[in-house]
């Protein structure tokens, strides 16, 4: 433990408190403050949590100032380039790359796992085919624990990795499910000859009445979006995750909890959000009186996939996706998209515009996932299902973390009340 403390002086009570200060790997310190209520009587004040640190983890690191994105010490940028997304599923799960062996069997893991219980596919049956695939994955991850009762026991480290496999290989074949079910195509069986990314678009995309040939510009796409979608510290969603495991609830219905979360537009449902407000905007003429609006505080108007919480420069994972953009709009012979161009305009304006430089707002990693979505032929109802299958390895990773660290304690936080003092009830004969 650090000798390093931070002492504050209670003025009311001319009361002094010393508080330990801890130092991570990298990062902010962080002031301990467990016995700050214990001791002093006091709670501290964090509404949207901007200066708490809610766990101790060893998983991501980000550094919002620099832009840095880490899985378990690799930049981000180099695993986009260099590795895979089972391989990254490795090492956020284990904490080290894989060697050929270990890599093997992890990939042979997932594979033979990715098939859905049949009885599964019935639930698809109890949506309108036109609810939101969110609304489905919601439903049909938190009913995995009505078929899986023999890996429930969360302080069984083996069920704890069964059940973090079974949601890993099965995620992509359930998001492709709540696709075909949407447009009204029968659902297509995952194969075990084909890589991860290869897989997922064959679920999504494959149909009885012709061959479909996965295109591998695509799959290395799909493997990429996943790779930078796949953990971000402790984000709105995996904090849900986190929360809802504190209370020892199955992973299944820990990740449809996070599931919940990430469908908000404030969250990962930004990435639909860009898109819708790509096609609002319709022409680059149009840019400026939008970029307007997200200025005006009177408006709620924000311009989607712009700013984040962490990062204070540029997204790291927006850069890799920008370029990503240019290759998969090439591939599908669209290099002259008009919704690439008006986010590349949007883009330059806002970033030569005091209101969001001194705010430093920048592109996020929502602001160009779309584009490369919508290009490989996938609904806006869909961004946000694929960075859940993405998310889920993160999340799963940090449930896995969290259930397993010593200590572990249910999540309460408390509150400051501002509500009606005590008073007595009112018969409603005397009431006014
Ligand atoms: C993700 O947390 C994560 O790690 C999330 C994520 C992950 O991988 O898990 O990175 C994924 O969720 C990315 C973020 C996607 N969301 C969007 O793109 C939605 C648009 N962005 C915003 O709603 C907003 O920037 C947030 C929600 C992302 C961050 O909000 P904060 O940190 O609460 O910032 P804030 O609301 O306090 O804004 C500070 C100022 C305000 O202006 P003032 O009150 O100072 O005058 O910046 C303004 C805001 O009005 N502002 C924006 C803006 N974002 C912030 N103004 C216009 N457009 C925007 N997008």
């Amino acid at each position: 433990m650090s000798k390093e403390t931070l002492t504050i002086r209670d003025n009311r009570t001319g009361q002094e408190m010393v508080l330990p200060i801890q130092q991570g790997t990298s990062g902010p310190p962080v002031v301990d403050i467990t016995k700050l209520y214990k001791n002093f009587g006091l709670f501290t004040f964090d509404p949207g949590f901007r200066a708490t640190a809610s766990c101790e983890s060893k998983i991501t690191f980000i550094d919002g100032d620099q832009g840095i994105l880490l899985y378990r010490g690799y930049p981000i940028d180099q695993l986009a380039e260099k590795s895979t997304f089972l391989e990254v599923c490795y090492l956020l799960m284990h904490g080290e790359l894989p060697n050929q062996n270990q890599f093997d069997d992890y990939v042979k893991l997932v594979t033979e796992h990715t098939m859905l219980h049949e009885q599964i596919l019935n639930f698809y049956r109890g949506y309108r085919r036109d609810a939101h695939p969110m609304a489905i994955m919601v439903g049909v991850v938190g009913a995995l624990s009505a078929f899986y009762h023999d890996s429930l026991d969360v302080h069984d480290p083996r069920h704890r990795e069964i059940s973090a496999f079974r949601l890993i290989a099965k995620i992509p074949t359930i998001a492709a499910a709540s696709y075909k079910y949407s447009i009204g195509q029968p659902f297509v069986y995952p194969r075990n000859d084909l890589s991860y990314s290869e897989n997922f678009l064959h679920m999504l995309f494959s149909g009885p009445c012709q061959e479909y040939t996965v295109s591998p510009a695509m799959a290395r796409a799909m493997d990429i979006i996943m790779i930078l979608h796949a953990d971000h510290e402790q984000n709105a969603s995996t904090s849900t995750v986190r929360l809802a495991g504190s209370s020892l609830a199955n992973p299944f219905a820990a990740i449809s909890a996070g599931i919940g979360a990430l469908w908000g537009p404030a969250h990962g449902g930004a990435n639909e959000a860009v898109l819708n407000m790509l096609h609002q905007i319709g022409d680059e003429d149009n840019i400026g009186a939008f970029v307007k609006r997200a200025k005006d505080p009177n408006d709620p108007f924000r311009l989607m996939g712009f700013g984040h919480r962490v990062y204070k420069n540029y997204d790291p994972r927006a850069k890799v996706l920008q370029k990503a953009a240019y290759d998969v709009l090439e591939e599908v012979g669209r290099h002259d998209d008009p919704l690439l161009k008006i986010a590349q305009k949007l883009e330059k304006i806002a970033l030569e515009d005091d209101y969001f430089v001194k705010r430093k707002l920048y592109p996020n990693v929502d602001f160009y996932s779309g584009i490369i979505l919508s290009a490989m032929g996938l609904p806006t109802s869909m961004f946000t299902v694929i960075f859940a299958v993405s998310r889920t390895i993160g999340w799963i990773s940090q449930w896995m973390e969290m259930i397993s660290q010593e200590g572990q304690a249910i999540g309460r936080p408390r509150q400051l009340y501002t509500g009606t003092a005590q008073r007595d009830y009112i018969p409603l004969d005397k009431r006014a």
